[in-house]
């Protein structure tokens, strides 16, 4: 999809609504946008591009306190707000009272992830846009839960895996034609990825089965067909029966986002990831390579998992982060801290 040509700031700002950013965040490329205010012109635009066309179910709520703050914020700063604009948040306010009380905490909402690409013109040295015309988008639509727990916290968004789709976004050629097998996939944004890029065969698992669930309707929501589902716990995985069954996948690239916080976990990870590096012999051709993108929140975890991994698993690692560049393609997601990912490439040393 070619995106119209508009200023960066509009683009960034309905990229930001879409993906329901902080508000204090879409408020700010909402003046941007209109030099310094929110004008009339950007409250038409936020009308046509987000709100007439909403899913009010799953993103109405989110909505509601958009417009509730732009209004306040343009009244506070002596501006004209727009009819609609107080239409608007007077229907969301009556059409979700019900709705905002019966949800637990546990309510569903949609997210529209869009990746924008760039053209090489528009790009600085460090891979930020830097100009503001001749975008292209990629959009992914997931549905999420607004409860980082729930699902076994596969039914949110983690930044390692915002930051592994960037990863294969600026790698096509390491995915392309090739059979990729994630390791708790969570809400699916990678495998869609992956299709994107050509994976000639793409293979999701988690081992919790509401994540499973979600995962499978968000990769129907984004037209991905012909994906493989696994219902895979690390801890169950180790027995050779099962690695008999996982070799039979014949992988060529591993992947796995935010999957190395839990202690307990790490030598079943470990002997699962050592299990499918190495084909040993039952297919033919070079061993798989993994890349694992991480969030270092405990530094004790991740050097246990080295640690386990190299002397436990045989298995070496190495950190690409800095090597391999990655393309900003989410540069409106200003609460994607992409500095605290690292990329790890693990490999079976023959
Ligand atoms: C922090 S979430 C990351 C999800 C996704 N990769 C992302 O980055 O957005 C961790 C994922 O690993 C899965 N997981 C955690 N422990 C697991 C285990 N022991 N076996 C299988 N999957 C597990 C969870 O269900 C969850 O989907």
């Amino acid at each position: 999809e070619i995106g119209t040509l508009v200023p960066s700031s509009s683009l960034q700002m309905i990229c930001a609504i879409l993906a329901m950013e902080p508000i204090d965040a879409v408020i700010c490329f909402a003046r941007d946008f209109g030099g310094g205010s929110i004008t009339e012109n950007v409250q038409s635009f936020i009308l046509e591009n987000c709100i007439r066309t909403a899913d009010t179910q799953f993103q109405g709520a989110y909505l509601k306190r958009l417009l509730k703050k732009l209004i306040s914020e343009i009244e506070y700063c002596g501006g004209v707000v727009l009819d609609e604009l107080y239409e608007q948040y007077a229907s969301h306010m009556i059409g979700l009272n019900d709705w905002d009380h019966c949800s637990n905490g546990n309510s569903k909402v949609l997210k529209k992830i869009s990746f924008i690409y760039p053209g090489s013109s528009c790009l600085d040295s460090c891979g930020y846009i830097s100009s503001c015309f001749g975008f292209k988008k990629f959009n992914v639509q997931l549905m999420c839960s607004t409860n980082m727990l729930e699902g076994d916290t596969g039914c949110c968004i983690w930044p390692s895996s915002l930051f592994m789709s960037e990863f294969i976004l600026s790698h096509p050629e390491i995915f392309a034609s090739k059979c990729c097998f994630e390791l708790g996939s969570g809400v699916g944004l990678v495998g869609v990825c992956l299709s994107h890029v050509k994976a000639s065969k793409v293979i999701l698992s988690d081992g919790d089965l509401q994540t499973l669930a979600n995962m499978k309707c968000n990769l129907e929501l984004n037209d991905v067909k012909h994906v493989h589902y696994l219902h895979l716990p690390w801890e169950e995985e180790s027995t050779s029966e099962n690695h008999l069954r996982l070799h039979g996948l014949k992988p060529d690239v591993i992947l796995g986002a935010d999957i190395i916080y839990d202690p307990l976990c790490v030598p079943h990870l470990v002997k699962l990831l050592a299990a499918v590096l190495n084909r040993d012999g039952h297919w033919p051709g070079r061993n798989p390579v993994a890349y694992v993108a991480s969030v270092i929140r405990n530094v004790e975890t991740f050097d246990c998992f080295v640690s386990v991994a190299e002397r436990s698993g045989g298995l070496s690692i190495e950190d690409i982060t800095g090597k391999n560049r990655v393309l900003n393609f989410l540069p409106y997601l200003r609460s994607y801290q992409r500095c605290a990912v690292r990329m790890m490439k693990i490999c079976y040393k023959s």
